[in-house]
Order: C-alpha cells, then sequence, then structure tokens
C-alpha cells in the first residue's frame, strides 16, 4: 500500500540552535529534527536496532551522525546508514525544505 506524502510545517523548529536535537511526534511517526551547522535534518529517532530514542544519544555536527546511546551504533543523517553494528538497517531520512521563513518537512 503506497503513503500519499505531505509537506508537513514544522516551522516552529527554525528556533533550534546548532548542535540541538528536538523528537517531533507526527501521526504514527517518531521523528527528531536537529540543526546540523545551521543546516536542518530530519530523521526517524528510533534505533533500527531495538527501541531507543536516539534524541537522548550523541551528535557529531562535523561528522553528520548520531550515535545511539545504548550499543554506540552510529547513523549518517544524509543517508540514514548505519555504519557500525550492531544496527544493520538504515534510520529513515525525511527531506527538509526551508521556503521564505517556514521550515517544511516531507511525511
Ligand atoms: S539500541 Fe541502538 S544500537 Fe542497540
Amino acid at each position: 500500500m503506497s503513503e500519499i506524502q505531505k509537506w508537513v510545517d514544522i516551522t516552529q523548529f527554525l528556533s533550534l540552535k546548532k548542535g540541538e536535537m528536538i523528537d517531533f511526534d507526527y501521526e504514527d511517526k517518531k521523528i527528531m529534527i536537529l540543526n546540523l551547522n545551521g543546516e536542518f535534518v530530519a530523521s526517524d529517532r528510533i534505533c533500527t536496532h531495538a527501541y531507543v530514542d536516539l534524541t537522548g544519544g550523541f551528535l557529531d555536527e562535523s561528522e553528520k551522525r548520531v550515535t545511539c546511546p545504548l550499543h554506540l551504533s552510529s547513523f549518517d543523517l544524509k543517508s540514514g546508514d548505519a555504519l557500525n553494528l550492531p544496527a544493520e538497517k538504515p534510520l529513515r531520512i525525511y527531506k527538509i525544505k526551508k521556503e521564505k521563513n517556514k521550515l517544511f518537512i516531507l511525511i
């Protein structure tokens, strides 16, 4: 079954400071929004290895990766790829766009 995607307004997160990540729930999705040196990124926030919230993990802005606080798998925040075991499945990365003074995520 294919899902219809839509742009959702997340302008409220424009005030997120560099290096910060915050949780954002939308319908059944558990998402996190990150500010990587001024660039906004959105991904799922539940580790693909076990049910752990990655907003409690470690963000490396220069390498654009987040590391799970439980077993320390890192995920590339551009591709979503799991970079080391035990996580093997990628994290879902969402498209994000900035238009005028608004921020949107494609969900
Ligand atoms: S729960 Fe994240 S690496 Fe195990």
